[in-house]
């Protein structure tokens, strides 16, 4: 099997791709500000700009108007959720009365408003949260989907407010956001505290008392997935790196170690896990939900940090999916133990591999991937959340799109490695 090519060493500014690749994480609206030579006419490309900018600002100013400053705006009824702390908490009586949410939907937007050159909106949106935000409330919360996108959304925001400093007027930006990070990341620290590093699922964002009634809570499931443990390195490492406090870089590091250090003779991972036993429950995995950003964040920490641990990881895990999960353009799921398949199951959330492919440089790879998800696209008009491969034919037998940006964001990088004909605007057409 042919040796990936390893990507060129990273850019000097590390934390200013630090944003992109956080933005990136959070939300694919980036995608609007790659205008360049790519033989489009004029005409297009302005026509494409604006469609962008119309899109979103219709979501923007709607959660503001309907939602804000709960997370997330239902567009139908026009009220919200609290989807942070709904997620996790099954008894909604313990948030407080006036629980207001944590504004999730503008923390994820504010990297879209400098990409949309919106500073002024930007900075309205960093006053509030410096003032208002808080993480002092008893709410359970799913500790990857709060570092990923709570967490790397003000990481990003911070990195782009410095970069944008000298245009925030009369220097208000105080590293408000980086202080609300590290608030943030000192609420997580306790979930690592477990006998093999290996993070608990699910925290409550009040740090734990006497009664042991906050942190990890009482019979909290010590099951977590493999995308759980391997997925919190990026915004954990890059929030260390801008506090000068190690512990967050440290735990993140000591989870993923040990993570990797579970990996089967084939260099398969599973899917769910003990934190407290280090086993596997799920020995089935594959490069979907569960795990596809555990394989994400070792290219990408790669990149951003520099260290030849995360290539030497990254590099035998993608040689093994390569071997044991192809199956010509398509992947499917293995056992970790055998590399035999075991699911004939394709999903959404494997539309980043093509991404993940071009930021390796394996721009022929990526090329080949893609056209299989722009086929289901095409034939479907969005990709269904999961379908079955039979003798070549798809079923779709999960058939919604909750918006993801996986799809969007691999094209968006193979349009930057290639500046094709990239199928890039199909996505704005919809
Ligand atoms: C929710 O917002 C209201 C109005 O700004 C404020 O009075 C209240 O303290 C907030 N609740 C919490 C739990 O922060
Ligand atoms: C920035 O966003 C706000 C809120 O949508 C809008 O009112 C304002 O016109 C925008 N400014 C620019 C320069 O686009
Ligand atoms: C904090 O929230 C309150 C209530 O929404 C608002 O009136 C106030 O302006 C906010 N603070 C800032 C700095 O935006
Ligand atoms: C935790 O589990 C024990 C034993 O099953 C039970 O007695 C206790 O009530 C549980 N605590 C909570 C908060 O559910
Ligand atoms: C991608 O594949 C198509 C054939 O489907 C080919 O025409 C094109 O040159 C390929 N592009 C790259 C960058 O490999």
């Amino acid at each position: 099997m042919r040796s990936p090519p390893r990507p060129r060493r990273p850019v000097p500014a590390r934390l200013v791709a630090a944003a992109v690749l956080l933005s990136a994480l959070a939300g694919g609206a980036a995608a609007g500000a790659a205008i360049a030579g790519d033989g489009y006419g004029r005409g297009r490309r302005l026509y494409m700009r604006n469609k962008v900018l119309e899109m979103f600002y219709h979501a923007y100013d709607n959660y503001m108007t309907y939602a804000f400053p709960h997370d997330e705006l239902k567009p139908l009824t026009k009220s919200f959720t609290d989807s942070l702390s709904e997620l996790g908490n099954l008894n909604l009586e313990h948030l407080p009365n006036d629980y207001n949410g944590s504004a999730l939907t503008l923390v994820e937007s504010l990297s879209s408003l400098v990409v949309l050159g919106n500073l002024t909106e930007f900075e309205r949106g960093v006053l509030w949260l410096s003032e208002n935000l808080t993480f002092d409330v008893d709410a359970r919360i799913n500790l990857f989907e709060c570092n990923i996108r709570l967490l790397g959304g003000l990481i990003s925001g911070h990195i782009l407010a410095k970069e944008h400093i000298s245009h925030l007027k009369d220097g208000p930006y105080q590293d408000q956001l980086l202080h609300l990070a590290e608030n943030l990341g000192s609420r997580f620290l306790p979930a690592f505290e477990t006998p093999t590093g290996l993070p608990y699922a699910w925290i409550n964002l009040k740090p734990c008392n006497y009664f042991f009634q906050y942190g990890v809570m009482e019979n909290e499931t010590t099951e977590t997935s493999t995308s759980g443990c391997g997925s919190l390195i990026l915004e954990m490492g890059a929030l260390s790196r801008l506090t000068g406090d190690s512990r967050y870089e440290a735990a993140a590091l000591r989870a993923l170690r040990k993570l990797w250090s579970m990996r089967s003779s084939l260099n398969l991972v599973g899917t769910t896990l003990d934190v407290l036993t280090g086993k596997w429950i799920e020995y089935s995995s594959g490069i979907g939900a569960g795990v596809d950003s555990f394989y994400e964040y070792l290219i990408k920490a790669y990149v951003l940090f520099g260290s030849e641990e995360y290539w030497d990881m990254f590099h035998s895990a993608y040689l093994a999916v390569q071997k044991y999960f192809r199956h010509g353009p398509w992947y499917h799921e293995a056992d970790m133990r055998t590399g035999e398949a075991t699911h004939w199951q394709l999903t959404s959330l494997q539309a980043f591999w093509p991404g993940l492919q071009t930021l390796l440089g394996d721009v022929a790879a990526a090329n080949i991937s893609h056209r299989e998800f722009y086929n289901v696209w095409q034939r479907f008009g969005v990709l269904p959340e999961r379908y079955l491969l039979d003798f070549g034919m798809l079923h779709p037998t999960e058939k919604y799109y909750p918006l993801r940006p996986e799809f969007a964001e691999s094209t968006f990088y193979l349009y930057q490695a290639t500046k094709g004909d990239y199928r890039l605007f199909f996505i704005v057409q919809i």
